[in-house]
């Protein structure tokens, strides 16, 4: 079954990864809150699938739980997959959390002897949506997302950029940890 796929871009994430070093910039009406975090996030291998008898898919999925230092609570819980298209030799990442918003992204990454990098995007244009429940939209809008993995070996650093509409301004919310694979 799983065996048999080769992930490609994908494989060096498969596993259960955790890291203590996160910093979260997020918005406050009268403006920022600085959250030290920690996390786990458990990629699982998956399979593949054709759309349309045509573009074949390879994907992983993943959860990430995220617990704020101070209070130990979970803060930001995510679930979703990152995918790769072996003929175009792209990836692409689909994922909710449950503020009531869905991302697709696009991305591409780059891979050498010693690292990987993928990069992501969506909101950019209208083929890489960002969905929202309408409270967001009015309220708290997500309009860009780009998120950033760097993977060597055992380690995984990220960043990751949200453009929010919230609050009557613009805001830039922010994360990046840095993990270790630990199985
Ligand atoms: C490590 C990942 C993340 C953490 C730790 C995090 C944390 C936070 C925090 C602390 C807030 C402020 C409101 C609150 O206290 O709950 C917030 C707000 C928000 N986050 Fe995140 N977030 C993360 C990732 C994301 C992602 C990936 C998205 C969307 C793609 C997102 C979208 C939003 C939006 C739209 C808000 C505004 C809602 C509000 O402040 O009431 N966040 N986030």
């Amino acid at each position: 079954m799983s065996e048999t796929i080769n992930y490609g871009p994908l494989h060096n994430l498969i596993g259960t990864w955790t890291g203590d070093k996160g910093l979260d910039i997020a918005p406050e009406p009268e403006g920022e809150e600085r959250n030290p975090y920690y996390e786990t996030i458990t990629f699982s291998e998956c399979n593949d699938v054709t759309n349309a008898e045509e573009q074949k898919l390879i994907f992983i999925q993943y959860r990430q739980v995220v617990r704020r230092k101070s209070t130990d609570k979970v803060f930001h819980d995510e679930s979703g997959y990152w995918m790769w298209e072996p003929d175009s030799d792209k990836i692409s990442h689909s994922f909710s959390i449950p503020r009531g918003i869905c991302v697709l992204a696009e991305g591409s990454y780059k891979t050498d002897s010693n690292e990987s990098v993928l990069f992501v995007e969506s909101g950019h244009n209208d083929q890489w949506p960002i969905t929202q429940s309408p409270f967001m939209i009015n309220k708290a809008k997500t309009t860009g997302f780009q998120r950033k993995f760097v993977v060597d070996k055992n380690k995984l650093k990220y960043t990751q950029i949200m453009n929010l509409e919230i609050y009557g301004r613009e805001f830039e919310h922010k994360d990046q940890n840095e993990l270790t694979l630990i199985k």
